[in-house]
């Protein structure tokens, strides 16, 4: 079966981003000059997915300005004959169906994807986190798409992580490898060092399947308080089998400030109109 649904959590306060985050919702800070959250629905897109739901909170109402048509916008482009950045804009609001519905109350990233059970019904669904961004030749969310449709399995994109920061992630335990599938036996949620089963963190990129719902229901709070994915994926994992999908890609977490300026940097550097001049300059800069 074809995944052609995903859903976005963006409910979260983005207290790593603090202070740039506090008015603005940390999804539309940008990189270079796209609020993150754009990458995010532009890989799905390029995946082939269909239907977008955005899982958002109060204060995120930019997120769907931004996705929405401005009629007075387009307008003013047209009388000063921006063609090019109309283009941009009037591209922006055409992308793709995209649904919202707001987590009324953050209770962690497992009660988040429970808001999107209507919009998924009995289909699988992908879960893109905007904090990871990855960049790849084939889109990494469509890279578990293709091992989902082999496997009619669940699917976590991982990759490796080194071990010093295990602790900032769910990390899985396989007991067979196949190729760049691994059959989990165990997943946990931000382990310590000595708790870890592997280096093999979850970065943000997930195939899952709809009977996740019931057993999110299930779920009690886990590390930090909150209703952990991972805890809902592990129960999963002893019902069905649940792959790992080590992605190809270079991933930047964006939710955190070092993350972010990498992530600016190699950006622009990948930019056709602005590699050459910026090089120069970051060469000047660093002589
Ligand atoms: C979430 C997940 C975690 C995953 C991480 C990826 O944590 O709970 O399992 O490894 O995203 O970035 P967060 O970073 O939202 O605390």
């Amino acid at each position: 079966m074809k995944v052609k649904k995903a859903v976005i959590p963006a409910a979260g306060y983005g207290t790593r981003l603090l202070p740039a985050s506090k008015a603005i919702p940390k999804e539309m800070i940008p990189i270079v000059d796209r609020p993150t959250i754009q990458y995010v629905i532009e890989e799905a897109i390029e995946a082939g997915i269909e239907e977008v739901l955005i899982i958002t909170s109060k204060n995120k109402q930019e997120i769907e300005d931004h996705f929405d048509r401005d009629l007075e916008l387009e307008m003013i482009l047209k009388e000063k004959e921006k063609y090019d950045i109309k283009q941009e804009v009037d591209k922006i609001s055409n992308m793709i169906d995209i649904h919202y519905i707001r987590q009324k109350k953050q209770k962690g990233l497992g009660h988040a994807i429970s808001c999107a059970e209507t919009f998924v019904g009995e289909d699988p669904f992908a879960v893109i986190l905007g904090d990871d961004l990855v960049v790849s030749q084939k889109p990494a969310i469509g890279q578990l798409m293709e091992a989902y449709e082999e496997r009619e399995a669940p699917i976590l994109g991982v990759q490796d992580v080194p071990e010093k920061n295990v602790n900032k992630y769910g990390i899985v335990k396989y007991n067979k490898k196949e190729g760049k599938n691994y059959l989990l036996d165990d997943m946990i949620e931000k382990p310590t060092i000595n708790e870890a089963p592997s280096n093999l963190a979850i970065l943000g990129r997930y195939v899952i399947t709809p009977d996740i719902f019931s057993i999110i229901k299930n779920t009690p709070p886990g590390k930090g308080g909150e209703i952990q994915l991972t805890d809902a994926l592990k129960t999963l994992s002893q019902k069905r089998d649940v792959y790992a999908h080590n992605f190809d890609g270079t991933r930047y977490d964006v939710g955190n400030k070092m993350g972010f300026l990498k992530a600016t940097v190699e950006f622009a550097l990948n930019r056709k109109e602005f590699a050459s001049e910026f090089e120069d300059y970051l060469k000047k800069l660093l002589s």
